[in-house]
């Protein structure tokens, strides 16, 4: 059976773009088709200052919020990387298998430091190192395939470059997994700045949805996103990059084709056609993308009233990631010449 593996890191509350770029597709369409994982990568939020009470409760939000957008654990396993010791186990052993100038060239990296260099902020060597542990989250299920939006593609890249090297030094211990993508949606970018990604943790918020802002906040959000000059609804990220984000959050709510994948998504291009005026999209948008949180932000609430439930779900979750993942670590110890500790 297909092995799916993914994550989201707990640096701030989940926005628009985690949902309709990952997480509403591992609900959708993932959960029912492969054995698949789904993790928060708690340990990724250490990697630029953080107050450690605030990555506690985004943890355990970003938790509820996977199980009330759907993720089922009677279907898939989902869990607290931090739970999992063979995510750091394996880290380094790839540590010993990735090269330096690789994780220099990591576009994330680049944007990163220099940011926290800006700010007066030393760079953490996590934040280089950081892609390798993403690797290790990944190889130690043996992963086939990873959903992600397309941020994430460079850093799959090299975790296939890093399980290809280890492989060919070692003998065959990972699958080589690939990244896969939503039709629509893989970037949604931020609605003040929609030539920048939406981001968890971008300084104005103005620009971002989050999954838990109420539906007058999405509205004012939508009704006041940046859109280009000139008036006809056209879907065209060179010149328009407003109007298309919009259209590509649009068509991102609308229906994926469920487990079957049988029918395809809205097609953005084709959207544009039925508006007349940037007004009429902008309310659509909003229309859409309110009652597309509805459902996760009302059992959300349900659920975040008796975390003991969450916390079940994340330890047994826990248990079932560390069956899997141990004798996969384990085989690669064993591989680079590590003596098996008896
Ligand atoms: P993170 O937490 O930044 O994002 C989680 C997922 O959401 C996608 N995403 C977006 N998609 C479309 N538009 C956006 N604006 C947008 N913002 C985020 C991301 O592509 C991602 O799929 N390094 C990862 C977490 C991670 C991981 C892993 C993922 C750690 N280990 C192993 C997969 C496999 C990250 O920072 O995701």
């Amino acid at each position: 059976m297909t092995r799916i593996f993914s994550g989201v890191k707990p640096t701030g509350p989940l926005t628009l773009g985690n949902y309709l770029g990952a997480v509403r597709r591992w609900v959708e369409v993932d959960q029912h088709r492969a054995d698949a994982l789904f993790s928060v990568v708690d340990l990724h939020a250490l990697t630029v200052e953080h107050d450690p009470a605030r990555v506690r409760r985004l943890s355990r939000q970003a938790a509820t919020l996977l199980l009330a957008a759907g993720l089922d654990p009677a279907l898939c396993t989902v869990f607290v990387q931090s739970h999992v010791d063979e995510h750091t186990r394996l880290s380094y052993l790839l540590e010993c298998t990735a090269t330096d100038g690789e994780l220099r060239r990591m576009i994330q990296y680049k944007e990163k430091s220099v940011r926290a260099l800006a700010s007066g902020e030393s760079v953490r060597f996590s934040l280089l190192s950081y892609p390798v542990l993403m690797a290790a989250d990944i190889l130690a299920y043996r992963t086939d395939e990873v959903p992600v939006g397309d941020d994430q593609a460079q850093h799959v890249e090299l975790t296939r470059d890093i399980a290809t090297r280890f492989n060919q030094r070692y003998g065959h211990t990972f699958s080589v997994p690939k990244a896969t993508r939503p039709a629509v949606a893989a970037r949604v970018m931020d609605l003040q700045e929609p030539t920048s990604k939406m981001g968890k943790s971008h300084e104005s918020t103005a620009g971002i949805i989050y999954l838990l802002d109420d539906a007058d906040v999405v509205r004012k959000k939508i009704m006041r996103a940046v859109t280009d000059s000139g008036r006809e609804v056209e879907y065209d990220p060179e010149t328009k990059p407003g109007v298309a984000n919009l259209l590509e959050i649009l068509a991102g709510c609308g229906d994926l084709g469920g487990a079957t994948g049988g029918e395809k998504p809205a097609d953005p291009a084709a959207l544009a056609e039925t508006f007349t005026s940037y007004g009429e999209l902008k309310r659509a948008t909003a229309d859409a993308v309110i009652e597309l949180l509805r459902p996760v932000q009302e059992r959300h609430a349900v659920l975040a009233a008796d975390f003991g439930q969450v916390d079940v779900v994340l330890k047994e979750g826990a248990v079932r990631a560390r069956n899997i993942a141990r004798p996969v670590v384990d085989a690669a110890y064993r591989a680079v010449g590590l003596l098996p500790a008896g």
